[in-house]
């Protein structure tokens, strides 16, 4: 259904006759001031007001919006939208508003009915909010509700783009209250050793948390229980801390499970060492509609040096360290511990710019006729996550979202029963009936081969046909771990070359006489063979070299 009816038309007189043209008016997004205490951020920006209305909307801001992130009104008038002096006129004639924070309930008091309202939700936790939005017969969309295992849902994705910002403003914090470089340095007056930091869990704000730490120049540890993220761990800089106890700790989505006593024993212990070693901790530990696992105990604390920092992202669910006290820096034995819950909206420029991006592209997917009117389509596995009313009815949770078309199909019978092969591209395993008759037409050859050729040919074959056989097994059994599989190819034939030619020049073993030596059109083809294959080989370490340098720092 498409709501393109505007203000005017809505208010109260649902048995008003719309006209068409009335019905395709370009609907008037609102966005107001944040009122939520230490909120800085706002719902969209100059640049991407301008995106907007080349979208078809109309876009009204509220005067002041935008000052905490450094947008003055002026600037919004100058990107084509109108500043509107109060709240209670902004909300009045919007159609939809954009917002960050959930609305308290003031300002859903100014929710005109049929209004569609963006912004972070959380439907799970705020079940009294969503029933009065119900009763405002709205339509909301809950920016954190997104499916974000849909690729397409990649560019609305608030809760990355937040995260990530939180990520990095940890670890400025971190440095603001540590009182040493991260970087080691050499100077006249003494070595400085590089500061270590441990990051607790290695989501989207803790893999921004290690590549911030590691550009610092820090000596930084992670650990996590979804043992995937090792590698991207470390392609970020970071070493990844196992904990010595085996357990898989995805919970599927991308998120973790709650692990076992067994494992949460374990765990505590690496951490205890990790607590004693490091100086600074970042912990992003959380398990979604879970309180955050208390990963960091008071006698953990302890432990750590004076001076050390610990900042507790999860401090909004519970925190992750035991003395975390929410929205304050406070220092316990020592130790400056983080609970700051607002680390986004520190750096309100970047994140509102990023949020309006985020709502724009989801804009875009509201208005794909480009003419300002929204169709909030169910049938679209993104936008049916991200609705939870619509039009007063309450539709959270969503069904699970449908599966992508292209999943990969379980193999059949006849394919589980054939042979594995080592083929690295995509060609479909030989049948059974297949293979029976390529090994009897080869046995046929060799047969006729075998009964009619000279006695010296059909040894030099046997060897030919055995070399291609151990050829191609070389090859393909290559295990491309550092190369690309191209590469690992190449190498390989390289080093096959090699050898060949080398046999080629190496003297006979038996047969003093010259007789068994190669001709000399055999030998420079070898020398030739030989040289060739050096720069080959040699020239593709050097490249690697310097490919895997590109991700040193
Ligand atoms: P995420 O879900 O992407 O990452 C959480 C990570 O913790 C996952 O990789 C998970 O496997 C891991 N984890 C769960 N239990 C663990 C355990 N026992 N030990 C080790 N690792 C464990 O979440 P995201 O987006 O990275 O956010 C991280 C935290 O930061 C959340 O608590 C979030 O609410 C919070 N946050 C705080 C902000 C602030 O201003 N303080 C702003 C944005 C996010």
């Amino acid at each position: 259904m498409q709501i393109g009816v505007p203000a005017e038309t809505q208010a109260g007189e649902s048995r008003v006759a719309v006209t068409p043209e009335a019905a395709r008016r370009p609907l008037l997004i609102g966005v107001p001031k944040e009122t939520a205490a230490l909120e800085k951020r706002v719902a969209t920006v100059p640049e991407v007001v301008e995106k907007l209305v080349k979208l078809g909307f109309r876009v009204a801001v509220e005067s002041g919006a935008g000052d905490a992130a450094n947008f003055s009104d002026d600037t919004y008038r100058a990107a084509g939208a109108q500043v509107v002096p109060t709240a209670a006129e902004l909300w009045a004639m919007s159609d939809i508003v954009f917002k960050v924070r959930a609305p308290s309930p003031q300002e859903v008091g100014l929710l005109r009915e049929g209004t569609t309202l963006v912004g972070f939700i959380w439907p799970a936790q705020n079940p009294e909010l969503m029933q009065q939005l119900a009763a405002r017969k709205a339509t909301v969309l809950a920016i954190d509700s997104l499916p974000r295992q849909l690729s397409r849902a990649q560019k609305m994705d608030a809760l990355t783009s937040m995260a990530g910002i939180s990520g990095y403003r940890a670890v400025i914090e971190a440095a603001n209250a540590f009182g040493r470089f991260f970087n080691g340095q050499i100077t006249a007056a003494g070595k400085i050793p590089p500061a270590k930091v441990f990051i607790a869990g290695a989501g989207v704000a803790g893999l921004a948390a290690i590549g911030t730490a590691a550009n610092l120049g820090a000596i930084v540890r992670a650990n996590d229980t979804r043992a995937e993220v090792a590698d991207q761990v470390v392609s970020l800089g970071g070493e990844f801390v196992k904990v010595d106890y085996e357990e898989e700790g995805s919970g599927g989505g991308g998120y973790a499970k709650v692990m076992s006593e067994g494992f949460q024993q374990a765990q505590r212990e690496m951490y205890a060492k990790q607590a004693r070693e490091v100086d600074i901790i970042i912990t992003t530990a959380l398990i979604p509609g879970k309180p955050a696992p208390k990963l960091i105990t008071a006698d953990m604390v302890r432990t750590m040096k004076p001076g050390s920092v610990i900042v507790d992202m999860a401090a909004e669910q519970g925190g992750n360290c035991e003395l975390t006290e929410p929205n304050q820096a406070v220092v316990k034995h020592g130790v400056t511990i983080i609970g700051y819950t607002d680390l986004a909206s520190r750096l309100a420029k970047q994140s509102s710019t990023l949020y309006a991006t985020n709502l724009f592209r989801l804009a875009e997917e509201l208005c794909k006729t480009k003419d300002g009117v929204i169709d909030v389509n169910m049938d679209d596995d993104a936008l049916r996550g991200l609705t939870v009313v619509k039009e007063g009815n309450i539709t959270w949770p969503p069904p699970p979202p449908k599966l992508p078309a292209a999943a990969p199909a379980k193999p059949s019978a006849a394919a589980v029963a054939a042979p594995k092969g080592h083929g690295h591209g995509s060609s479909e395993p030989m049948s059974a009936k297949s293979l029976a008759i390529v090994f009897g037409v080869g046995a046929l050859l060799f047969l006729l081969v075998g009964m009619y050729a000279p006695a010296s040919f059909l040894s030099h074959f046997t060897v030919f046909v055995l070399a291609c056989f151990v050829g191609y097994m070389v090859i393909w059994n290559v295990t491309p771990s550092l190369h690309t599989p191209l590469m690992s190819v190449t190498n390989a034939i390289s080093s096959i070359i090699a050898i060949g030619a080398l046999v080629q020049i190496a003297p006979p073993l038996t047969g003093a006489g010259g007789a068994d030596r190669p001709n000399l059109l055999i030998l420079g083809l070898a020398v030739l063979a030989l040289a060739l294959t050096a720069v080959n080989m040699f020239g593709g370490f050097a490249v690697t070299r310097r490919m895997l340098a590109m991700f040193r720092k």
